[in-house]
């Protein structure tokens, strides 16, 4: 038996790690076993990675080396956590997955989707999700939520006009991957936004 894996996407501030949070707080009320990660990190080696990757020392880094770290840390992931419990028949999820690297790679620093398709065609060809969450909601009306002084900073530091690439980018992967993603409407209270993403996840047999 194969288990599933799902996964969320989003941009910065949407409430992904909230939604994830509730979603939790569902599962464990309800008796409901389940693996949470997130990326890049997961594992000892993919959270050096990580440190590696988000090191404001690393400033010379190059796009397609970031690119690269981001890959090698999912393989990693996915060889050491996630492809084992899917065998296993474990329900899995994981906050931001390979459409967070086409999105902000891709799309925003301008690697092209090609590119980032390339390079994780090996690491993770066969583990594409089965659902895939995108937390809809723009980072200008994210940022008008005023969700917290953390998201504002965060918006604010890599500059709107990037994060506005980036949600473009979720569009268009929404867009061309409609059997995969499920668009969630995420303007409204957390509540609201939790119940629909529970619904989504009856709704395709996944809970
Ligand atoms: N539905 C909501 N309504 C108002 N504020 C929210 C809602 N969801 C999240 N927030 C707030 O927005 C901020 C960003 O949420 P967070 O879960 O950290 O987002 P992400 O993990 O996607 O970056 C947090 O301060 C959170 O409290
Ligand atoms: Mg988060």
């Amino acid at each position: 038996m194969k288990g599933k894996f799902i996964t969320f996407e989003g941009c910065e501030g949407v409430g992904k790690s909230r939604q994830i949070k509730l979603l939790e707080e569902y599962l464990v009320k309800n008796g409901i076993q389940y693996y949470l990660t997130r990326e890049p990190g997961g594992t000892e080696i993919s959270e050096q990675i990580r440190a590696i990757i988000l090191d404001g020392k690393n400033l010379a880094m190059t796009d397609e080396c970031e690119a690269l770290l981001y890959a090698a840390a999912r393989v990693q992931l996915i060889k050491e956590e996630i492809e084992p419990r899917l065998k296993r028949g474990e329900l899995v999820f994981c906050d931001r997955y390979v459409d967070s690297s086409l999105a902000y790679q891709g799309k925003a620093r301008g690697l092209g989707y090609d590119f980032i398709r390339n390079i994780n065609a090996y690491a993770c060809d066969n583990f594409m999700p089965d659902l895939t969450i995108f937390l809809n909601l723009s980072p200008e009306d994210a940022f008008k939520r005023k969700g917290g002084a953390d998201s504002a900073d965060r918006l604010e530091i890599s500059g709107m006009e990037f994060h506005k690439r980036v949600y473009a980018g979720y569009l268009e992967l929404a867009g061309k991957n409609p059997e995969r993603f499920a668009v969630i409407d995420a303007s409204g209270t957390k509540e609201q936004t939790s119940g629909k993403i529970v619904a989504v996840l009856k709704e395709k047999g996944i809970i």
